[in-house]
């Protein structure tokens, strides 16, 4: 149960003071029933959009909230960094929420594809441990020509790259044309595709990431696009 003003303010709904006015002015209604009291406890679940209405419309989906998202080349993962941003292509409501969305790792500005943005904290953390393992998959165009023995190089475990210490984990590369292949790695270190082919004295010309864990991206979600990810999707990456 929640305090009906502090979800609604903490969905993004306004202040404290702007959402009591909301429900004294008879836009709130739960089951049908126009709330009066901001100071009500409503039973908040994942059905909550189904049963509470704000002016007419279904309340935002509470937390814990997980998207899905094609991220179009161009806008930027992070809240800190110059340029559109991800967050830009949501609800503008949201990003006033709290806890706050943020992005599962992060894809660079020139790279599209599957994104997931959370306000989990114990699932982002889940996803991004080095103990789950999970394999990201980049489809990668190249400048030139695999010359034939990188597959064994990503694979072997060995590669360290330019100002490193430490070894990548072992990365399965699959050609699929003589300037293009994928890449499945399962660490997520700064630039880590594009370095990695670097270090092969190639270079990425674009890139896109198509899966995460046992999650593909869906087909038909266009660039910039995003949905609410269902439960079994989210079982999906870790499988
Ligand atoms: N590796 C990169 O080089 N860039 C990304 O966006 C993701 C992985």
């Amino acid at each position: 149960m929640a305090r009906l003003d502090r979800l609604l303010a903490n969905l993004g709904y306004g202040s404290r003071r702007e959402v009591t006015a909301l429900v004294a002015g008879g836009r709130v209604v739960l089951d049908g029933a126009t709330l009066k009291d901001a100071g009500a406890k409503i039973p908040v679940a994942a059905d909550l959009p189904r049963r509470l209405t704000i002016a007419g419309q279904p309340v935002d989906p509470p937390a814990p909230l997980t998207l899905l998202m094609h991220k179009p080349l161009g806008v930027v993962c992070s809240h800190r960094e110059a340029g559109r941003s991800v967050y830009e292509l949501l609800p503008a409501r949201w990003r006033a929420r709290i806890p706050a969305l943020s992005s599962i790792g992060r894809l660079d500005k020139e790279t599209s594809g599957l994104l997931l943005i959370t306000d989990d904290g114990p699932f982002l953390h889940r996803v991004i441990s080095p103990r789950s393992n999970i394999a990201k998959r980049y489809q990668a165009t190249l400048d030139r020509s695999l010359e034939g023995h990188e597959a064994e190089l990503f694979a072997a475990g060995t590669l360290v790259l330019e100002g490193e210490k430490d070894p990548l984990a072992p990365a399965i590369l699959e050609p699929t044309g003589p300037r293009t292949a994928n890449l499945t790695i399962t660490e997520g270190r700064y630039h880590q595709v594009r370095r990695m082919f670097a270090a092969v004295g190639n270079h990425v010309t674009a890139l896109h990431r198509d899966r995460i864990g046992g999650l593909s991206l869906p087909a038909d979600l266009e660039p910039g696009a995003w949905r609410v990810l269902s439960t079994d999707e989210q079982a999906a990456i870790f499988t």
